[in-house]
């Protein structure tokens, strides 16, 4: 097997290079418990996130290498609704298998949202997800998880591949950064799609896109303060205008969804 490592971009937190099958990535004090949260929710039968490998010689987290596409640069085939299903269903199996994980000093990289009903992965977004031929494949980076809703965790997966961003024609000075390639009707009715192939969970019905969007706007200004104290204390320039992008678009959301036209 290769010893050659070879870094991996388009990370912005971690340093992650690969050598041969395997990938290596700074611990942090969460990885013991993400390493028994792969490896539990493997034993059940998901096989898309890496196999926990331990740490090697030097320190890091060790994990295989997962082969496949990781969208950084949003290309066209991120919007498919192919995706959105795929995307959709993998983060419904995720919770599925992760709604019994209990670990004894669990720690983890957040502090926990909502109702403990699952671990939620907190970063499901196109960066951290490896697609092969425009399907899902598996899923990275768990260094955010935590116990949390599943309407926490379906709301900035939701944000990030429906998305729930101001449209291309949207005339406002004051929203800064990423915006959806759709019209708010398109939108509207992907948001939709997307809820639906997560589908009923228990005895609820499902979710709401109401209840969504509401989530979306709390979990949105969490990251924009997380977002903000990680760049005052990493100094990642990477990441310093991202928390006024996250608020713009929060507030954008919020007179979206006052204005009804959520509701396709
Ligand atoms: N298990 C894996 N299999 C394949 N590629 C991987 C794996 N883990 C990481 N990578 C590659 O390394 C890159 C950075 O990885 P990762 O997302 O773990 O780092 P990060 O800096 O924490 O990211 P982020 O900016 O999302 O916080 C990914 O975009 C992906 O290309
Ligand atoms: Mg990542």
């Amino acid at each position: 097997m290769s010893t050659q490592e070879e870094e991996l971009a388009g990370g912005n937190v971690t340093k992650v290079v690969r050598i041969g099958d395997t990938v290596r990535r700074s611990p942090g004090p969460w990885t013991p418990t993400v390493h028994r949260l792969l490896a539990h929710v493997r034993a059940k039968g998901l096989l898309w996130v890496p196999e926990p490998l331990g740490l090697d010689e030097v320190g890091r987290e060790v994990l295989s290498f997962i082969p496949g596409d990781v969208p950084h640069d949003m290309p066209e085939w991120v919007w498919t609704e192919q995706v959105l299903t795929d995307v959709a269903r993998s983060l419904r199996e995720w919770h599925d298998a992760t709604a019994d994980f209990s670990a004894p000093n669990a720690r983890w990289g957040l502090p926990p949202s909502g109702p403990r009903e699952v671990i939620c992965h907190n970063d499901f977004a196109p960066y951290n997800c490896i697609f092969s031929k425009g399907r899902f494949v598996g899923a990275i980076d768990f260094d955010m998880c935590a116990p949390g809703s599943r309407l926490w965790d379906l709301a900035y997966t939701a944000y990030r591949f429906v998305p729930l961003m101001p449209g291309p024609d949207t005339g406002d000075d004051a929203i800064t950064g990423e915006k959806s390639p759709f019209q708010a009707p398109i939108m509207a009715a992907r948001l939709e799609f997307f809820l639906a192939s997560y589908g009923a969970v228990g005895e609820t019905a499902r979710y709401g896109c109401a209840d969504l969007i509401r989530t979306t706007i709390d979990r949105l200004h969490a990251i924009a303060a997380w977002t903000e104290d990680y760049v005052r204390s990493k100094g990642v320039v990477a990441l310093k205008d991202h928390p006024a992008m996250y608020r713009s678009h929060a507030r954008w959301l919020y007179t979206w969804s006052e204005s009804g036209e959520q509701s396709p």
